[in-house]
């Protein structure tokens, strides 16, 4: 039986592809909330990724990723989800918590959006090349997860437009 809920849709990408941007646009646009899978971790813990990084290390970490997915899954109706740009990659079945859509971008549009300051913010987008390399072993992991894949260059108003156009209604 249905909920009455519009279906969650999920973003994924590479960090700095505009998973926030575009997924608080979409929420508004279709008339869903914004839960950023990040931030859902953060305040579970009650303290930010970087310090969970660097007291935990990075496997307990995406332990908290897919707890958070399971309960996502079970728990989170009429929502878009933005995810971790790691997440695809420890949760095997992202579908379960909703339609995932792929915000594709090369890896040289991102850098030349994502500022510094931001990069360092994030504890595996500090150095350049250990980031493309990440970027090189996600990408097929990426296209496998997702069921739409959208050209996430340009304005973030085309890229709601064209997401909303390929949703099944
Ligand atoms: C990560 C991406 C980050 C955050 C963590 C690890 C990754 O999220 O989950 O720093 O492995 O790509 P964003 O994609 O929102 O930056």
């Amino acid at each position: 039986m249905s909920s009455g809920c519009p279906e969650n849709i999920v973003l994924i990408g590479f960090m700095g592809s505009g998973k926030s941007t575009v997924g608080r646009l979409l929420a508004r646009r279709s008339g869903r909330y914004f839960l950023d899978a990040d931030t859902l971790i953060e305040s579970q813990q009650g303290r930010p990724i970087p310090e969970i990084f660097a007291s935990e290390g990075e496997a307990f970490f995406r332990q908290l990723e897919r707890e958070s997915a399971e309960w996502m899954a079970r728990c989170v109706r009429g929502t878009v989800v933005s995810t971790g740009g790691g997440m695809p990659l420890v949760v095997e079945r992202l579908r379960e918590i909703g339609r995932v859509v792929y915000l594709k971008l090369p890896f040289e549009s991102i850098v030349s959006r994502v500022t510094s300051k931001e990069r360092r913010q994030r504890p595996l987008f500090g150095d350049l090349d250990t980031a493309r390399e990440l970027y090189d072993a996600r990408r097929s992991v990426y296209e496998a997860q997702a069921q739409i894949v959208v050209e996430a260059e340009g304005p973030p108003e085309r890229i709601v437009s064209e997401i909303l156009k390929r949703l099944p209604s």
